[in-house]
């Protein structure tokens, strides 16, 4: 779902090498937007004939028709797409809160949107095939991921955020990624990498924590790219996620917002760029451009999450995801959703036994997990007041008058989108 989406040779291309791991006979490409979807299934099929992959592929509008047999339906989708998300990364900023696709008043635009549609398809897919499994990279990964948990579909929560540390680490150690088994925990897009084993089992048992040598050898280089000062991560002694920027240097992100173009204005010129180089003929393989969106090592994790779910190693790898919490973070209630490393097989995820995670990280971790179990009523049940008590119960947010006048602007900005508004 969402084919047509410009980050689908990503997908195409690990499809397309990893074909040991997950033999694909057939993929579909489902998509509303007919134009993207030519161009992007051209090139996916061009994609797979030079890497001599023999699955086929086919593209269509119609959902049912596209689900149908399938196995696992990976979602990708953008309800509104980049100009949906130029609006929730800008108005955040009038109110001097951060203005980002995931993260605060913005992210809960996004969740508003997104989780109605998400359940329409999740219903269609298991009319389909009941036994299919839901891959979902749509974001907010950690709100959608519940809906789809709550209305009982057999469904698991990616983001490439863990996969993309884990090969980074990899390569500052010199060595080979599944050596490397994070652990790394809290909710999607607000996790901490607590340790890093080198060696050892898929869990990281019998292994090494690495973690202090990578602070005390890369701190300042692992810093940089976190674009967060290196003493910050001395001081907390584990790796944050980059979305953690936008809470331990919120004003600052705010400041710098307000003078550059939006990351959703970056995103469409490149997506224009790449539709006209989609188009063409001649090209047979995903564009270097392309790494310049941010789902780097989103085919190989999606790969391997679903040759896991589809019983392909008989339930021994060790991948990060998000699923019910189930006492994995004791603080949490059970039905909260953790991204957390998990045992991965046909009957889907179940979380490792995590570590403590120290008050520095959990206090934010719980406050977060009630933003997103009223963010996800809001989504459900609509309702002016729903929005303002999320908005005030965010931890970005929390003043009144702020979520006033935060509820009226997301209002405003997504009625066209909002069935109830
Ligand atoms: C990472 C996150 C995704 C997010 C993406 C944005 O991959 O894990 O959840 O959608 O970045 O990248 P973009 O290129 O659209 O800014
Ligand atoms: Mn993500």
């Amino acid at each position: 779902m969402g084919g047509g989406s410009t980050y689908t040779p990503e997908l195409i291309d690990g499809f397309a090498r990893l074909r040991e791991t997950l033999p694909v006979s057939e993929l579909v490409l489902i998509d509303p937007a007919a134009d993207r979807l030519e161009k992007v299934g051209g090139l996916a099929r061009r994609i797979f004939a030079r890497q001599g992959h023999e699955g086929t592929i086919t593209t269509t509008d119609d959902l049912d028709a596209g689900v149908d047999g399938a196995d696992a339906v990976l979602l990708q989708l953008r309800v509104g797409g980049q100009a949906a998300r130029e609006r929730d990364e800008t108005w955040p900023l009038e109110c001097g809160c951060v203005g980002q696709e995931t993260t605060g008043a913005g992210g809960l635009a996004k969740a508003l949107r997104t989780v109605p549609v998400v359940l329409d398809i999740a219903e269609r897919v298991r009319r389909a095939n009941p036994e299919a499994w839901i891959i979902d990279f749509t974001n907010p990964v950690g709100i959608v991921t519940r809906a789809l948990l709550e209305a009982g579909h057999r469904a698991v929560g990616l983001c490439n955020v863990a996969i993309h540390l884990q090969r980074k680490f990899a390569a500052l150690l010199d060595t080979e990624p599944d050596r490397v088994h994070l652990q790394h925990y809290g909710l999607n897009h607000l996790t901490w990498e607590l340790g890093v084993t080198l060696g050892g089992g898929p869990d990281g048992a019998g292994g090494t924590d690495v973690l202090p040598k990578l602070l005390a050898e890369h701190g300042p280089r692992i810093a940089e790219d976190l674009r967060l000062p290196p003493g910050v991560l001395d001081r907390l002694g584990v790796v944050p996620s980059y979305y953690l920027r936008y809470y331990y240097a919120h004003d600052a992100v705010v400041d710098e917002s307000r003078t550059k173009p939006s990351r959703a204005a970056e995103v469409a010129a490149m997506e224009r760029e790449l539709l006209e180089m989609y188009a063409d003929p001649a090209l047979d393989e995903k564009p270097a451009l392309l790494a310049e969106r941010g789902g780097a090592f989103y085919s190989e994790a999606a790969v391997a999450l679903a040759a896991s779910l589809l019983g392909a190693d008989g339930g021994t790898s060790v991948q990060v995801v998000n699923t019910y919490n189930n006492g994995t973070l004791p603080f949490l209630p059970d039905d909260a959703v953790v991204e957390v490393p998990a045992r991965i097989s046909r009957a889907g995820a179940a979380p490792l036994e995590a570590p403590p995670l120290d008050p520095l990280f959990a206090g934010l971790v719980s406050h977060v997990t009630a933003y997103e179990r009223l963010a996800l009523d809001a989504a459900l049940r609509g309702g002016r007041e729903r929005v303002f008590r999320t908005l005030l119960a965010h931890p970005l947010v929390g003043q009144y008058d702020r979520a006033e006048r935060l509820t009226d602007l997301l209002l405003s900005h997504n009625r066209e989108h909002l069935a109830w508004a």
